[in-house]
């Protein structure tokens, strides 16, 4: 049993929307067949990219989405993907599987993408293998509202108006397959770059630096020191490996208890990670002005077997969706710092929330989990105390259940909870202070196996349904919580 104190009347700060963010990068078959199939294709399509991800993705409420990579970004011409697309550029996708980039899938085709879904882009650009003139030109080209030869050659493809980008990354993991440079030298070039990447009329460009990856601690204080006053941001990558090795990550649907409890075990160092990269930043920014940027997040496993190991294809399954609540939860708690998270990937890599096999679609449990979680955006962190069971395993303990909660503008109370245990479930005893709590109702997603995922034969496998298994004794709500769920409640 735990007790669980939420103390309404008081606030921890603004959960970002921008945490519920995505990362969609020219990798495997994320960009095309995911994403775009081509004005001509028999799958029914808006200019190209396809209706029925677009609608999942809209009811999604994706508020920014990151583009073009990822490892590719640092090799990517922006040249190459504007103008007609039958005189566009193709190159080798040299990271990813070595296939051909047609390069049909450009700056146009990624920003009409974001009007259609209703997310904010985040473009990041080419450090590692590009000119600080080529990013400036793109930034140009996007966003000058006058006259200048980018702008210019964006009306002539087609886009009279200047679009209203925020979000621009210097360079992507630039300590590794965005150039394998050291963070000094990375700092000065980001100094280089950024002061390129112009903001014109008040429309200002919110700058990210590329940042470290898990605990490069050194990384973080080295940006920091050299050239914090140049961005508005700056990232961290850190993925959940349940091996911990990248020779044998383990595979997305057949794996044991012990490597499900391993997978939690993982996801939690993402609250130390953002605890001690934080501890760095406010050393030079006490008044946290430059946002932690988590734009690289998920399960990482072994390729599905038979598939390219270039294209990172990996099913999705109950112990990526909470994993999914779990990262979201310590994202909140640390709302102060981190703005935005993008989970990678979309669409058909990584810890994908959409699959796709020709023309038909299935969303994952991950899906489902930032669909009930979307509640929090832009909500008030809520201030809560809680002692967790344990959850032991082989002599290891980590905590049992994960939660958040938030008070929306309509004043409801959401509270997200993760039971992360294989078998047990487990109780908790609500004592609300500071507000009436009078109604409640909820969602859960739960399976009777832990490796239960959806296919295209059985798309409905995994998914959320309403949650009844509650009661009130003396007043006080008390939640029965499944072995193996994510519940999410309203509290009116
Ligand atoms: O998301 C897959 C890859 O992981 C990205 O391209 C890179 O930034 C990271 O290493």
């Amino acid at each position: 049993m735990t007790k669980l104190i939420i103390n309404a009347d008081t606030t921890r700060g603004t959960i970002d929307r921008n945490i519920y963010g995505h990362f969609a990068e020219h990798l495997g078959r994320c960009i095309y067949e995911g994403i775009w199939v081509g004005e001509d294709s028999p799958i029914p399509n808006t200019e190209g990219m396809r209706n029925d991800v677009i609608d999942a993705l809209k009811n999604l409420q994706i508020p920014v989405l990151r583009w073009p990579g990822g490892c590719f970004a640092d090799a990517y011409n922006w040249k190459d993907g504007v103008g007609p697309k039958e005189q566009r550029k193709r190159m080798v996708n040299v990271h990813w599987g070595g296939v051909v980039e047609n390069n049909h899938f450009g700056t146009h085709e990624f920003l009409r993408f974001c009007e259609l879904i209703g997310a904010e882009p985040y473009i990041s650009g080419n450090v590692g293998s590009g000119t600080v003139r080529e990013m400036s030109e793109w930034v140009d080209y996007m966003t000058f509202n006058g006259q200048s030869p980018m702008a210019d050659w964006r009306k002539e493809n087609g886009r009279e108006e200047p679009w209203k980008l925020k979000y621009f990354g210097v360079g992507n993991e630039n300590w590794g397959c965005g150039g394998d440079m050291r963070p000094e030298y990375y700092a000065d070039l980001y100094r280089n770059y950024a002061s390129y990447v112009r903001s014109y009329g008040d429309h200002k460009i919110f700058k990210i630096a590329c940042g470290a990856s898990d605990a490069d601690y050194h990384w973080t204080e080295v940006l920091m020191r050299q050239a914090a006053r140049y961005m508005d941001g700056i990232s961290l990558h850190y993925y959940t490996l349940p091996t911990g090795t990248w020779a044998d990550k383990g595979s997305s649907t057949e794996f044991d208890q012990e490597e499900w409890f391993t997978t939690f075990k993982k996801t939690f160092f993402m609250d130390e990670l953002i605890e001690r990269h934080d501890a760095i930043m406010t050393q030079y920014d006490p008044e946290k002005r430059i946002a932690l940027i988590v734009d690289e997040w998920g399960t990482w496993y072994n390729v599905e077997p038979g598939t390219n190991p270039g294209f990172l294809y990996q099913q999705n399954t109950m112990r990526d969706a909470i994993v999914a609540g779990i990262n979201l939860n310590i994202f909140h708690k640390h709302c102060d710092r981190v703005k935005m998270a993008n989970i990678a990937q979309i669409i058909n890599v990584l810890q994908a929330v959409i699959l796709t096999e020709g023309a038909s679609m299935i969303l994952t449990p991950t899906y489902h989990v930032l669909r009930m979680y979307s509640v929090h955006q832009d909500a008030k962190l809520i201030d809560i105390s809680f002692t967790s069971p344990q959850y032991v395993m082989n002599g290891e303990a980590i905590d049992q259940i994960s939660v958040s909660a938030s008070i929306n503008l309509a004043n409801t109370l959401h509270v997200s909870l993760c039971n992360l245990h294989h078998s047990d479930e487990t109780e908790v005893h609500f004592d609300i202070r500071g507000r009436e709590a009078s109604k409640v109702s909820g969602t859960v997603l739960t399976t009777e196996t832990l490796q239960a995922h959806n296919t295209f034969d059985q798309p409905e496998a995994v998914a959320p349904a309403p949650f009844t298994n509650f009661r009130y004794e003396d007043g006080n709500l008390i939640v029965q919580l499944p072995a193996r769920s994510v519940v999410v409640l309203a509290v009116e």
